[in-house]
């Protein structure tokens, strides 16, 4: 347990051997999942449970700050499981608890727990709950990072209990960003951004939204779902930069069309730097990179083709499919926000090159714009194949224009 102010109290767990998290995301720092609870004169609020794995730790910090049956509600922020999972084994032990959550929350959470809990309450935008000298405001904030994710303000006290929302998969003993050591601040932006990339990436207008919404709040502390609580004298105000810089839509002042490709024998890459001989060509200020992506970090290729005005994907065919870089790559891209993005396909195939349809098949996946002619050759490349390669950049390009 930490005291945050008078009264409103940390009682998050720590997880620091968590190395990924849903799946996708690297955590190379652990994580924590941070709760709170704000204790009024005349009720107490939980500010979100906690990862089903955790629960006897989280009831203990509870318990360590206020009689556990005369908590009030339970604030879910959003109710994904690394916060809800254990809200069962809660009203196992406080059956009468209100749940306080946003319309979206509502419906989530009666298919995520599974269990009777009949006390809901629906926060819209703007509404209220006093606890006696301490006032939780709910602020709607949709798509950060779920459709039902909401902030909860405490105005006497000026902290913000922002959910995911400036968060980090990182695991901070000390639990105050003031109290965090020297040596771990680099490691911290590390997880900030990667936590930022992962979670908030796709969802930039929303975190444009969400900054816009909290501008005119006097904030002491931002009380995040993980990572260190972040102070005004501390690292907040840097942290809110970051995040107003990362969410600003970036255009590209010429034209970013890398080409990704895998080759066995190099027919496929020959291939690649023809097209991008005939795109140079077509688009002369356009930036055109080939990119053999066995030779380069899937992390860099991920940021290159989602931050790409349009792209090109290149394979063999082997044992009747494109080959598994080209199927990470293509589950790294943002599908958010390349609906309608302009895409082509090219490779050198041998025997049937069903690596064509199959790439196409995740592109529609993806709703990507695909060029509707591929660029295939067979086994090597012949001068004229070249030639004809450079024309299929050459007829892309002008299509970007
Ligand atoms: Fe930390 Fe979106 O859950």
């Amino acid at each position: 347990m930490n005291k945050v102010t008078e009264n409103i109290f940390s009682i998050g767990v720590l997880n620091p051997n968590l190395r990924i998290f849903d799946v996708v995301m690297k955590t190379e720092y652990g994580t924590s999942y941070n709760a709170y609870a704000v204790c009024g004169e005349s009720a107490t609020a939980l500010i979100d449970c906690t990862h089903l794995d955790f629960f006897e730790e989280y009831i203990a910090g509870v318990q360590s700050v206020c009689d556990v049956s005369k908590i009030e509600y339970l604030v879910m922020n959003h109710n994904e499981p690394d916060h809800s999972g254990a809200i069962c084994k809660l009203l196992e032990i406080v059956p009468d608890i209100k749940i306080i959550v946003s319309q979206a929350g509502a419906l989530y959470l009666k298919n995520i727990v599974n269990c009777e809990c009949s006390n809901i309450i629906i926060a819209k935008d703007g509404d209220e709950i006093d606890l006696g000298g301490k006032t939780l405001k709910f602020i709607s904030a949709s798509f950060l990072h779920w459709p039902d994710s909401i902030f909860t303000y405490v105005k006497e006290d000026r902290v913000l209990f922002s959910c995911d929302f400036l968060g980090a998969h990182y695991c901070e003993p000390r639990v105050f960003d003031s109290k965090m050591l020297a040596k771990r601040k680099a490691p911290y932006d590390t997880a900030l951004l990667g936590y930022y990339n992962a979670i908030f990436g796709p969802f930039k207008p929303y975190v444009r939204k969400g900054l816009e919404k909290i501008r005119d709040l006097e904030i002491d502390f931002a009380c995040t779902s993980h990572g260190p609580i972040l102070t005004k004298a501390g690292l907040l105000p840097e942290v809110l930069a970051k995040y107003a810089e990362w969410s600003t839509e970036k255009t590209n002042t010429n034209k970013n069309i890398p080409l990704f490709y895998c080759s066995a024998y190099n027919n496929t890459g020959h291939i690649a730097e023809a097209i991008a001989c005939g795109i140079r060509e077509a688009l002369p200020e356009a930036i055109v990179n080939c990119y053999d992506l066995n030779e380069h970090s899937m992390d860099e290729m991920s940021a290159q083709i989602n931050e790409a005005d349009a792209f090109l994907v290149g394979s063999p065919t082997i044992n009747r499919d494109a080959v598994p870089p080209i199927w990470h790559l293509l589950a790294c891209v943002d599908a958010v926000n390349s609906a309608k993005k302009p895409a082509a396909i090219f490779g050198s195939y041998g025997w049937s090159g069903e690596a064509f349809a199959n790439i196409r098949a995740r592109l529609s996946g993806l709703r990507i714009a695909t060029f509707e002619k591929d660029c295939k050759v067979i086994f090597v490349p012949t001068v004229e194949n070249l030639r004809a390669a450079k024309d299929f950049g050459a007829e892309f390009a002008m299509t970007l224009k």
